[in-house]
């Protein structure tokens, strides 16, 4: 068992394949937080931590005059409230007697073999089927070991439940546990059993007090078309934070945070990783307390929130996934891959290669119709293209991005032809068809609009604000959402498509639930998500073919929490492949490649017209699922060929890239960025590096490898030169003399 309770000290060891997690029944049943890191003999972690008076922290209520238990400097495994502790607050309640307060005492727990489920919400699976419909309510999945795959770790439950000292109101805490995978998930189930309605305005999904502050952290940050640009920073004292209330995750912070050591690199150093498997508002806070600890804690944002909690009533906090890896951040961003891409995706698609499609929207944007995607179709196919994805404007009276949202009915006089032909006609080409739908949005010039003014946010007695000239449909209301899947639905059933590119393109603002009383309206951004997992619950169950690809103006809601829907996201709006790197090297940190959408698109480049060799737009676009997005017919015979080749070579290395183990090689303020991919067996490697500036005269540009067998010789594909692993590791391989602006390399390498 990964989970051991030991009687003698109190004691709840966590121990993962590296490492432990610990916690403690402590003094009067205040449940701590003894330890995580690397993997421990299992003693009791707690003689780390001193219990004195150190002034101004007020001892607990039941502590009587023993000055040296405050909760103010008690490193707890979940927070209390007004009681004495001054931390950055975890669940934070006032009870039907107007009392602000939680004194959280451990009542019992419980280790299970399988893994928990939440209902309505994304989380980790165990059994490895990643069958939709696997949230059915917060139960413990036992049927793991069943699916078809690689690794098949099992995993654990333990539930720990807590209870208020005086009032019937409890905190159940759950962890899900990988040992192999070196992963745990943690959530929480808050519920009042007292009569009197209680009422909670903040709550967190977890909470750690580490005994030491001595941390960086890393935080991935950006806006629109420059998504997580990775910053660490040193933490000082006080609390720093980041998240997001533009009721999507956003681009602008992820909810991916790494905590670390000031010594850690990519291969050395501890380090810890915490992904929130949620796709709203969100905020992580670290605080690094006045003893020199550091609480972290990731949960719904505050801000707007507020749940009645009636007596019986069970709030479920979205899950947490946490990793610790004492071998650097290379080792921690590959245990988060492995973990999402097999225990996170689901359906078809989660694993295998996924088709290269060609998409229309930076070919032709709003100007096209049936025959132009055509002959996109045509010339693409030609190539070895898989698939066709029709982007924005087929639908409604959408020629422009202010009308038509929410209208889902073909526009077959634009198209000059119906949908059903138009895929036909397509798959006629000898590719499949993609459609690019935004079912969450609706244009006030649109029939929906003027049939269902009052089914978008707005506050009353005030216009809305609009976001790309858009409404957000509020899907936390039945009705809404029941259209909204009918809708997808007739378009779904009209014929073989066999991609949807669901988009979401404004943040949502004037957050108000027509259904809900006004005491209720601090719930409404959270049902707003909710209704979204449901959904897309619904449509990707009805649809089990039908590959999603994730999008908010690029990658303004790419979390973990999306990747339960749809195993790939678009990346970025931002397609040159400069800054791509910049945005691809900050999302590697946190999620899956195989995640990653990531397309060939033209030059001058639509959004910064910068110029780069087609060559290096592919090896770009191939740190992702592969694609194009252009205008074929407009490339000449040479570009066409060079396309060809991309095609064959991302065939050949697409198992490398979707599945192999990921190495970052350089940083994005080098001369170079470079990353490797290694498969399993260690057999076969594919190192990438693209030059970010031109130099005369330059010296040479070494770059070292990772992750090969150093007593193993390795042929270049290209010169046949053989290598042995401990000289490309450590002495490392020399790039040719770089020539011309933004050059790139794709070196791929077999075991002898
Ligand atoms: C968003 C997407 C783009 C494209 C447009 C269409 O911005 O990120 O890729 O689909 O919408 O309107």
């Amino acid at each position: 068992m990964a989970v051991n309770y030991d009687e003698n000290t109190k004691t709840i060891s966590i121990n993962t394949q590296n490492t432990t997690y610990q916690m403690k029944i402590g003094p009067y049943g205040v449940l701590l937080h003894n330890y995580y890191g690397e993997r421990i003999s299992g003693e009791d972690m707690s003689y780390l931590f001193r219990y004195e008076d150190i002034g101004f922290s007020p001892a607990m209520g039941d502590a009587g005059m023993n000055r040296t238990v405050s909760l103010d400097t008690m490193p707890q495994e979940m927070p209390s409230f007004n009681v004495g502790d001054y931390r950055a607050e975890g669940i934070r309640v006032q009870h039907g007697d107007g009392s602000y307060a939680l004194d959280l005492r451990y009542v019992s727990h419980e280790i299970m073999d399988g893994k928990y489920c939440l209902e309505g919400l994304p989380a980790m699976y165990a059994d490895g089927t990643g069958e939709p419909g696997a949230s059915e309510g917060n139960v413990v999945k036992e049927d793991f070991g069943k699916g078809k795959g690689r690794s098949r770790g099992k995993a654990e439950t333990l539930k720990i439940v807590l209870k208020d000292r005086v009032k019937e109101f409890f905190v159940t805490l759950l962890y899900g546990v990988y040992e192999e995978l070196d992963i745990i998930t943690r959530a929480c189930l808050i519920e009042n059993r007292e009569e009197e309605t209680a009422v909670m305005d903040k709550a967190v999904s977890m909470s750690i007090d580490f005994l030491t502050a001595d941390m960086d952290i890393y935080t991935f940050n950006g806006r629109h078309t420059m998504e997580r640009e990775a910053e660490r920073r040193r933490l000082g004292k006080g609390v720093t934070s980041i998240g997001s209330l533009r009721g999507t995750s956003s681009h602008q912070h992820n909810p991916f945070v790494i905590l670390c050591e000031p010594e850690t690199g990519e291969e050395h150093g501890g380090c810890y990783g915490f992904a929130y498997v949620y796709s709203g508002n969100f905020l992580a806070e670290v605080e690094c307390s006045q003893m020199e600890m550091l609480r972290f804690t990731m949960g719904i944002h505050p801000s707007r929130f507020k749940v009645l909690l009636e007596k019986g009533r069970v709030f479920t906090m979205p899950e947490v996934i946490m990793t610790y890896s004492g071998k650097g951040l290379g080792r921690l961003s590959s245990q988060l891959h492995r973990a999402m891409r097999e225990y996170l995706c689901r359906g078809k698609f989660k694993s295998g290669r996924r088709p290269i499609l060609i998409n229309n929207w930076e070919a032709t944007y709003f100007d096209f119709n049936g025959e132009k995607l055509i002959s996109i179709a045509e010339e693409a196919a030609k190539l070895g293209i898989e698939m066709l994805v029709m982007d924005d404007g087929w639908f409604g009276k959408r020629d422009f991005d202010e009308s038509g949202l929410g209208d889902w009915f073909p526009n077959e006089e634009k198209l000059g032809m119906s949908l059903h032909e138009l895929i036909e006609r397509v798959k006629e080409k000898g590719i499949s068809f993609g459609i690019w739908m935004e079912p969450e949005m609706v244009n006030e010039d649109s029939r929906l609009y003027k049939e269902h003014p009052d089914w978008a946010f707005a506050l009353p007695g005030r216009e809305p604000g609009r976001g790309r000239c858009q409404l957000v449909l509020d899907l936390g209301r039945e009705c809404v959402r029941e259209y909204v899947y009918q809708a997808i639905c007739s378009i779904l059933d009209t014929g073989d498509i066999t991609y949807v590119k669901w988009d979401m393109n404004r943040s949502i603002s004037d957050v108000y639930n027509r259904d809900l009383p006004p005491e209720q309206q601090g719930e409404a951004g959270h049902r707003y998500v909710l209704g979204l997992y449901e959904l897309l619950e619904r449509i990707t169950s009805k649809y089990p073919d039908v590959l999603l690809e994730g999008c908010s103006g690029g990658g303004g809601r790419f979390d973990a929490g999306m990747l339960y829907y749809s195993p790939q996201i678009w990346c970025s709006d931002d397609t040159d492949a400069i800054e791509r790197l910049k945005i691809q090297y900050g999302t590697s940190f946190g999620y899956p490649i195989s995640a990653v959408g990531s397309h060939v698109s033209a030059c001058p480049n639509h959004q910064n017209g910068r110029i780069t060799p087609l060559h290096t737009r592919g090896t770009v676009a191939m740190a992702g699922t592969f694609g194009y997005e252009l205008d074929i017919s407009k490339m000449t015979e040479e570009d066409k060929k060079e396309v060809k080749k991309q095609i064959e070579d991302y065939k050949k290395y697409s198992d490398l890239i979707q599945e192999g183990e990921y190495y970052r090689l350089a940083k994005p303020e080098e001369i170079f960025m470079a990353w490797q991919f290694v498969s399993d067996e260690k057999d076969r490697s594919l190192v990438n590096v693209v030059m970010t500036s031109a130099r005369a005269n330059s010296p040479g540009c070494i770059v070292k490898l990772k992750g090969l067998e150093p007593g193993s010789d390795y042929r270049e594909d290209e010169t046949g030169k053989v290598y042995s692993g401990s000289s490309l590791m450590h002495g490392g391989y020399l790039l040719p003399k770089e020539m011309g602006e933004y050059q790139s390399y794709q070196i791929y390498f077999e075991r002898v």
